[in-house]
């Protein structure tokens, strides 16, 4: 665990994001899966902390989960009738988990213990257990009247009137007994007693509730009936849509970075209320698109985000993205109607205003509401708190598009529903350096050395092309087989481990340098589709604090959107006689010393083949700076390369 994570100033943000499950989705199949009748395959579950309490969870009460795969389970459901009689259950900080469980548990016939993290001991449930009571639950908190630890214990349910119950604190409770009443195989009704809020959440309910065979009657968002003789079954196979609510920080970025910035396993068949996430960026002025499973979002054509005043109680979870959003905004913002932020993770309306105001924004709070007058340039270095709260993490990372370094503290507190957060952040918005250019220009090692200046990740894509043309020749792939060295190139047992490089697990380091392999690198990457088998790999380098990537189509292709972009190049003269001087460094026999205008001719021949190839052939491009190092040491042409750099990343040394 670390303390701190320090994000860069950041500039921009483009590319594309594969958000994990949605977190509201997978706790509710999993809860559903356990009580249905049936086995049901669940793919593309959310795996964080507030999943593994509710497998936990399930697990203890007797359900059988079982592993299948990356994020797949199976859920053996238990018919409505948990096995487990008695059982202890650690509930963390998941209010998704510890709300609905506690319904099903109460209506289970058995003695069950829930608790959790301090936090959750001040989270709300009276609602819950009130409504429980009214139908004969024994349900008793053993610390504090209204809030978690709960003890739980067998009683008779009697369904004669309509449950009551209030809606105006966490929707969460009306979805509980929603989830819940069918156990009774009795007809039974709610009345929400004041208005709902967070509506959308209820409709995720019941329309996960109809596809494990259960329809609820709605009047209004007042008065839902569940008729009697319903049970739980399995719907054989489902998958997890991505999460709305994580979304929302992604294509923040792309409308305040620039973008475009797509995310990928949400869109227009989405059944979470936080895509309308989407709308309100665009009445901000942002470029929004749809399609089925995908949302992209980019900056104003001109100028900056307008600022907005706008009513969030339709999206309370993305409604926080805004806040921060506001810091880029054209004025003074106004957030309405976000009463249920100050009983989540932590008080979020005045965690949200705390560290506001660290950046230098105006803020004012009131019971519901938010204002936020961003500052004219934010304050930089600023150290956020973020409560323990997931959200508050990944909301204030975009601070750093604002050109500023900042520092989050407890960047592990993301773990609660998005372990790799700043991963995928990362993958969007750390600063790229593209340095392309010819064999023997001297790239390789100015990039290496400007890569440790910066303390950034290094990329030496020209070694995946030499990697992918030795695995083929090791596996007897002919060099123009092109679906065959593209699968090697797609499943490369590469590891770069230091200086040092591993083909599936041997040291092929040297190997990879030989010039046959340099002679098949170059023909394999003419190949569009080993090109293709690549790209993601190379991508995957773009983390924080940033990347400086070496190859021929860096700037062109792989990292279009890199901040800065070399060519570096020289004279073919000058880098044969570089080249003859390394054949010579490296030992070889004096009687085995080639020619140098040999080596001349060889490279002018690599050049050309580099060059005339169909796809990412090795070309300038326009918005690339020119490093001629013909007459330049290698000290020399780092010190112009920063130059380039200190001139796009002014807080970089
Ligand atoms: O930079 P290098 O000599 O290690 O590159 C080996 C070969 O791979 C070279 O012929 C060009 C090719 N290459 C490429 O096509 N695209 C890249 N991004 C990097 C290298």
């Amino acid at each position: 665990m670390t303390a701190y994570l320090d994000l860069p100033a950041l500039r921009r943000a483009s590319g594309t994001v594969k958000l994990p499950g949605s977190k509201s989705i997978s706790n509710r199949m999993l809860l559903l899966a356990a009580l249905a009748e049936g086995e049901t395959e669940i793919r593309d579950l959310l795996d964080s902390d507030d999943t593994r309490v509710m497998l936990a969870a399930l697990q203890k009460v007797g359900v059988g989960v079982t592993a299948l795969g990356v994020n797949s389970y199976r859920v053996s459901g238990c018919a409505g009738i948990f096995p487990g009689k008695e059982a202890d259950l650690f509930m963390g900080n998941a209010g998704t988990a510890i709300r609905p469980l506690t319904a099903a548990l109460a209506l289970s016939g058995g003695h069950y213990r829930l608790s959790g993290v301090p936090r959750m001991h001040e989270r709300p449930i009276g609602d819950l257990v009130d409504g429980l009571r009214q139908i004969g639950c024994d349900v008793r908190y053993t610390a504090n009247e209204g809030y978690p630890p709960l003890e739980i214990f067998p009683a008779e349910i009697k369904l004669a009137a309509p449950i009551r119950v209030r809606g105006d604190v966490s929707s969460q409770f009306l979805t509980a007994l929603l989830m819940a009443l069918p156990l009774t195989g009795k007809t039974a009704m709610i009345e929400v007693t004041t208005e709902l809020i967070s509506k959308p959440y209820i409709e995720i309910t019941l329309n996960l509730m109809a596809r494990f065979g259960v329809t609820v009657e709605r009047e209004g968002w007042q008065r839902f009936t569940i008729a009697a003789g319903q049970h739980y079954r399995s719907p054989g196979l489902l998958h997890v849509e991505g999460d709305a609510s994580a979304a929302s920080y992604f294509l923040a970025a792309g409308a305040i970075g620039g973008g475009p910035v797509r995310v990928e396993g949400v869109g227009r068949q989405s059944i979470q209320g936080d895509v309308r996430f989407a709308d309100a960026l665009e009445t901000l002025g942002a470029r929004i698109t749809w399609g089925d499973n995908f949302i992209e979002a980019a900056a104003p054509m001109s100028g900056k985000l307008k600022a907005f005043d706008l009513y969030l109680n339709h999206i309370p979870d993305a409604a926080m993205t805004l806040a921060v959003v506001a810091l880029f905004a054209d004025g003074p913002c106004k957030l309405r109607n976000i009463a249920s932020w100050r009983v989540k993770e932590t008080d979020r309306i005045a965690a949200m205003a705390t560290e506001l105001r660290k950046l230098g924004a105006m803020v004012e709070e009131g019971s519901d509401w938010l204002a936020v007058s961003p500052p004219p340039t934010l304050l930089p270095n600023v150290a956020i708190d973020t409560y323990d709260d997931h959200r508050m993490a990944m909301c204030f990372s975009l601070d750093a598009l604002g050109g500023v370094p900042v520092r989050i503290n407890d960047p592990g507190c993301v773990a609660k529903t998005f372990p790799q957060y700043f991963d995928a952040f990362g993958a969007i918005a750390a600063p790229v350096i593209a340095i392309d250019g010819p064999s023997a220009s001297g790239k390789g090692t100015v990039a290496q050395r400007v890569a440790a200046v910066l303390g950034f990740h290094f990329l030496d894509s020209g070694a995946l092309y030499r990697l992918t043309a030795l695995a083929a020749m090791r596996a007897n792939v002919a060099l123009d087989d092109e679906a065959g060295v593209a699968r090697v190139a797609a499943a490369l047992p590469a590891e770069f481990v230091g200086e040092q490089v591993l083909l599936a697990g041997d040291d092929v380091t040297a190997a990879i340098r030989a010039e046959d392999v340099g002679v098949g690198a170059s023909k394999v990457a003419a190949l569009p589709a080993v090109r293709s088998a690549l790209f993601d790999r190379q991508r995957a380098y773009r983390r924080f604090p940033g990347l400086v990537a070496d190859g021929r189509d860096m700037g062109s292709v792989v990292f279009p959107e890199a901040l800065v972009k070399v060519f570096l190049t020289a004279s073919a003269e000058a880098r044969g006689e570089r080249r003859y001087k390394q054949l010579i460094d490296k030992g070889m026999p004096d009687n085995m010393w080639p020619l140098l205008q040999d080596i001349v001719q060889d490279l002018r021949e690599r050049d050309a083949r580099d060059a005339a190839r169909s796809v990412a052939p090795l070309k300038k491009c326009d918005d690339a700076g020119l490093v001629d190092t013909t007459p330049m040491g290698i000290e020399e042409a780092v010190a112009a390369v920063m130059e380039m750099v200190h001139r796009k990343l002014p807080f970089f040394n």
